[in-house]
């Protein structure tokens, strides 16, 4: 059985004093005997300040993006080992806004992957369809596309991937996914990984992204497929965000 993972992606949002508030309030909030795993993902530059406040306790630090180099001249990317040194233990890969914003191509994504897993930080892979391809029946082919691309890369550690579906139309926006759209695409992912290992089918936590909130997060988590979420607007409260572990317990 696998655990459930609920994640946050703080996105490009937060302040010293913001995070430190809401790092308390979700820590005193959760519950000492859950089940779920429990990250946030925040901005680079707060890693140093997540480290310290989270150091110790039952939530995991992750960055929102990795660089798929080890060194050198490439200005303004972080390495996996700089991520490493501050406590990382989760990297976003190929996160729609950087799909979309930055250019990175199925390939770079999988290139990232791959440093992470290098370094022994679990890449979170990002998969999903924009609105015009869902509207013409493309939703498998691209998440498909999406994945086999991380699995060409890094088939022989696959299992230790994190996969998150997150429909681009629903990031954000208010509109979710219902639970049955999402579990079929999570079924197709499923059956992709274990079309390339069966321990990765078995393992892969494939979490649920798109406006997930205090609401709705109990009918996604309650699918077979569907191991956790990864949070953008709703991990900014550290009530909605406490619903939404609770409802993964
Ligand atoms: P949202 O973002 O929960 O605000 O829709 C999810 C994400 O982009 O990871």
């Amino acid at each position: 059985m696998r655990t459930k993972l609920i994640a946050g992606n703080w996105k490009m949002n937060g302040s010293l004093a913001d995070n430190e508030q809401l790092c308390k309030a979700i820590l005193a909030g959760m519950n000492t005997s859950q089940t779920a795993g429990v990250a946030v993902c925040a901005p680079a530059v707060y890693l140093s300040q997540l480290q310290n406040l989270l150091s110790g306790t039952a939530i995991a630090l992750g960055s929102q993006d990795i660089s798929s180099h080890e060194k050198g001249a490439f200005t303004g990317e972080l390495s996996a080992a700089m991520l490493k040194e501050f406590g990382v233990r989760y990297a976003i890969v190929g996160h729609s806004e950087r799909r979309q914003y930055h250019g990175e191509t199925d390939t770079a994504v999988a290139l990232k992957a791959k440093a992470a897993l290098a370094a022994g930080i679990t890449p979170i892979v990002c998969v999903g369809e924009s609105l015009a391809e869902r509207e013409s029946d493309k939703t498998e082919e691209v998440v498909k596309r999406q994945l086999a691309a991380v699995i060409h890369e890094n088939g022989h550690c696959i299992s230790e991937i994190v996969v998150a579906y997150e429909p681009v139309w629903a990031i954000g926006t208010g509109k979710t996914a219902t639970p049955e759209m999402a579990q079929a695409v999570h079924a197709v992912l499923r059956a992709q990984l274990h079309a390339a290992s069966s321990v990765a089918a078995e393992r892969v936590q494939i979490l649920y992204g798109g406006s997930m909130n205090a609401a709705n997060a109990a009918s996604l988590l309650s699918m077979a497929d569907i191991d956790g979420g990864l949070i953008g607007g709703a991990a900014l409260k550290a009530a909605d965000f406490l619903s939404i572990i609770a409802a993964a317990n």
